[in-house]
């Protein structure tokens, strides 16, 4: 997809920020450190458009990115950080249970699953929340760059059969690995949810 413009919108630090946008949006659901921000950032091709942190849990609101004056993409805080106190998985879920009940909802979640690990706990647990409000998703196995093309391949199956979903659905990204395009996932985006960019 020809990136003609990326913005930073809108942000929202707690439920009551939330905007009503005037644009379709596409939500990114993940772990924290799963890489959401960093594959935003290369399908926006602008690497200093989006905070990308080293320490996981850094993305704590919401970030509405506005490409091609068509569509948002929304970069959601990461969940199931193990070292979070209680109070940080609390303000996770008013936050991300406040943006869903928000109208308009979002047209489609991706939802990114580290390739080197099986889903977790969290994981069906999110995957079962999009699917109980009726939000088309795709998963993305991020990271692939970690893995061989064989290994790719092995862990898409596993993320597969854990999510119970098919596994030619499954898209893996980079993004840090050039030759991992992000057109795949895009062309995907724009089939479902039908907007034209
Ligand atoms: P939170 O904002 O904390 O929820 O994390 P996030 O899901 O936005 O992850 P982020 O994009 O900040 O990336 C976390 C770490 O993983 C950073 O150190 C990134 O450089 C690294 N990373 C992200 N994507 C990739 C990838 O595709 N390949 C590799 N090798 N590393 C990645
Ligand atoms: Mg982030």
């Amino acid at each position: 997809m020809k990136i003609i413009s990326a913005a930073l919108l809108d942000q929202a630090h707690n439920p009551g920020q939330i905007p009503s946008p005037p644009y379709p949006q596409v939500a990114v659901f993940g772990r924290s450190n799963v890489g959401k921000s960093s594959l935003l950032a290369k399908m926006m091709r602008r690497r200093k458009l989006v905070k990308v942190s080293s320490t996981p849990g850094k993305t704590r609101a919401i970030y509405y990115y506005l490409v091609n004056n068509a569509l948002l993409l929304v970069d959601l805080p990461g969940y199931g950080f193990s070292k979070a106190p209680r109070g940080v998985a609390n303000q996770w879920r008013s936050l991300v249970e406040a943006y869903l009940d928000k109208e308009p909802g979002p047209k489609l979640a991706l939802h990114l699953i580290d390739i080197r690990h099986s889903p977790t706990k969290d994981d069906i647990s999110v995957h079962r929340i999009l699917a109980g409000r009726y939000i088309p998703s795709i998963t993305v196995a991020t990271k692939a760059d970690k893995l061989s093309r064989s290994g790719v391949i092995r862990a898409t199956n596993v993320i597969g059969r854990e999510l119970g979903e098919p596994v030619e659905l499954i898209v893996p990204a980079s993004a840090k690995d050039a030759s991992i395009s992000a057109d795949p996932l895009w062309d995907r985006i724009l089939a479902e949810t039908g907007i034209t960019p």
